[in-house]
């Protein structure tokens, strides 16, 4: 059953047909054609690799959805010989040199062991009872590998500059907690990541909220998002002339995180902070400067009054009568209304969700309802490990009217597989207080991380 809300308020239900005794949630993401994007890392290749990153540069890598790519086919010279270095006093270079060589043995670990080729297609580290299957990683070997050099090694620098509300904090609840959950952990929590000490870290994290930018800053019905932008430009140069971590790569080692969906647009305040910086963010939208060479797509997570919705918490009970094929969440742009006539005026109309992002994602993922995802532009969080293939469903949006045909023709083997998928990935979307191996906060700094791996550093 398809359940929209046409605009004049009227409930119009379409009904598919009962075909399993559970259901699928159908989570209408974005509504534009595109091409996929199918090449990562294509650096100096495209319009959009264009930032000039003269201290770092990404990893050129083959053409492929693997980001681990970049770290495990690229020849890696070292290269710490270049004219930008002289300005570095000695001991700061002695001590950048060593960090770059412990990222150069990460990567090397990693390499090898994704090099390993073997029959079986599961893995099972036996230290702890985790099991990584290749059916649901792109690679288990290799993530599991990073994962751990993560874990030993990455160091994370927040910036004290910056007054609260705009700066340290941020939303814990309702749509936007993803955001101010992140900015939390970083700077009260008890991970292992955070370091005090600048010189030793890989990446420096910009603890500024977009969320309270739009709360405190912006003049509502305005759409002038000029304040918002001037306070990021501020925050780059106050940062960048106190201390010399932002020039000496421009800002390629940087990172900001944002779940509102103003935040890609806020980046704009810095040029280098837009295309060049790995910027964390739910808005997603491949066509609008996302880039997923080096930008991170952040899951958005619901949090009803700062806790997440007790039905989900806890997985379903395995027999649970679910009488329907499918539920519609989500919403579609009213002005995008484009190639949904076919299927009526129910679907052009407005939900919620006017963005990339949906937390209809993550809520499906909690109750193992299999996401059908009907989105073209929207870059799916941590697709640079997981196989989303294995735990969803992706329709393209011109087969929308094809719907309940082609999740029909979707058989129970399938539909079986599928669910499994979902009970193993389930850990990587959940927020823990405090925070958990392998959860949504790990999930996240490791896909900075990968990218602040596949940044080479020729200083
Ligand atoms: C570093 O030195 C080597 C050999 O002296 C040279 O081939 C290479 O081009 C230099 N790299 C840079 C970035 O200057
Ligand atoms: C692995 O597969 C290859 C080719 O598919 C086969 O030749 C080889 O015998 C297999 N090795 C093992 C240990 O099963
Ligand atoms: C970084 O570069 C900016 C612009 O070129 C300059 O104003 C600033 O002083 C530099 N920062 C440091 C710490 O040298
Ligand atoms: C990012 O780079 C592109 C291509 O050089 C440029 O057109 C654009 O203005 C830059 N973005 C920002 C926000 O400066
Ligand atoms: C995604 O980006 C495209 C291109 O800029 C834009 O037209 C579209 O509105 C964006 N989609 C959403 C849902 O924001």
């Amino acid at each position: 059953m398809v359940k929209t809300k046409s605009s004049d308020g009227i409930r119009v239900s379409i009904v598919l047909s009962v075909v399993f005794s559970t259901s699928i949630a159908v989570v209408l993401v974005l509504g534009f054609f595109s091409q996929k994007i199918e090449v990562f890392f294509r650096f100096d290749s495209g319009s959009r690799g264009e930032s000039r990153v003269k201290i770092a540069e990404l990893l050129a890598a083959a053409p492929g959805r693997d980001e681990f790519r970049a770290v495990i086919s690229s020849e890696f010279p070292p290269r710490f010989n270049s004219s930008a270095c002289t300005t570095m006093p000695a001991a700061a270079r002695r001590a950048n040199n060593e960090l770059e060589q412990g990222v150069a043995r990460a990567r090397a670990a990693i390499r090898k062991a994704a090099s390993i080729t073997t029959n079986s297609s599961v893995i099972t580290i036996k230290n702890n009872g985790d099991i990584l299957s290749s059916k649901i990683y792109r690679n288990p070997r290799a993530f599991y590998r990073s994962y751990m050099e993560m874990e030993r090694r990455f160091k994370i620098f927040v910036y004290e500059e910056g007054d609260l509300p705009l700066v340290h904090d941020g939303p814990c609840k309702d749509i936007y907690s993803s955001e101010g959950r992140f900015i939390h952990e970083m700077e009260h929590g008890t991970n292992r990541f955070r370091t005090r000490n600048a010189k030793a870290a890989h990446v420096y994290f910009l603890p500024f909220s977009v969320a309270w930018m739009v709360k405190y800053l912006y003049n509502p019905n305005t759409y002038e998002l000029t304040p918002l932008k001037e306070f990021v430009s501020d925050y780059v140069r106050l940062i960048s002339t106190k201390h010399p971590f932002w020039n000496r790569t421009q800002g390629a080692d940087h990172f900001m995180l944002s779940c509102h969906d103003w935040g890609p647009r806020a980046t704009q305040g810095n040029p280098f902070l837009y295309n060049t910086s790995i910027r964390v963010l739910c808005n997603a939208n491949s066509s609008e400067g996302f880039n997923p060479q080096k930008d991170v797509s952040l899951p958005e997570i619901h949090l009803y009054g700062g806790s997440i919705n007790p039905k989900l918490r806890l997985p379903p009970k395995p027999n649970i009568a679910r009488p329907y094929l499918a539920f519609f969440a989500g919403g579609v742009q009213a002005q995008s209304g484009l190639s949904f006539s076919t299927i009526g005026k129910a679907m052009t109309m407005t939900f919620n969700g006017y963005e990339v992002a949906s937390p209809r994602i993550v809520e499906a993922i909690y109750a193992e309802c299999i996401p059908v995802i009907l989105s073209d532009h929207y870059v799916l969080p941590f697709s640079d490990v997981l196989k989303w293939e294995a735990f969803s469903i992706q329709v393209e949006l011109y087969d929308i009217p094809r719907l309940k045909e082609i999740l029909m023709a979707v058989s129970e083997e399938k539909y079986v597989e599928l669910k499994k998928g979902l009970r193993s990935v389930r850990r990587h979307f959940v927020l823990n207080q405090p925070v958990d191996r392998f959860d949504v906060f790990h999930m996240i700094l490791h896909s900075v991380w990968l990218r602040r791996l596949n940044l080479r550093s020729v200083v």
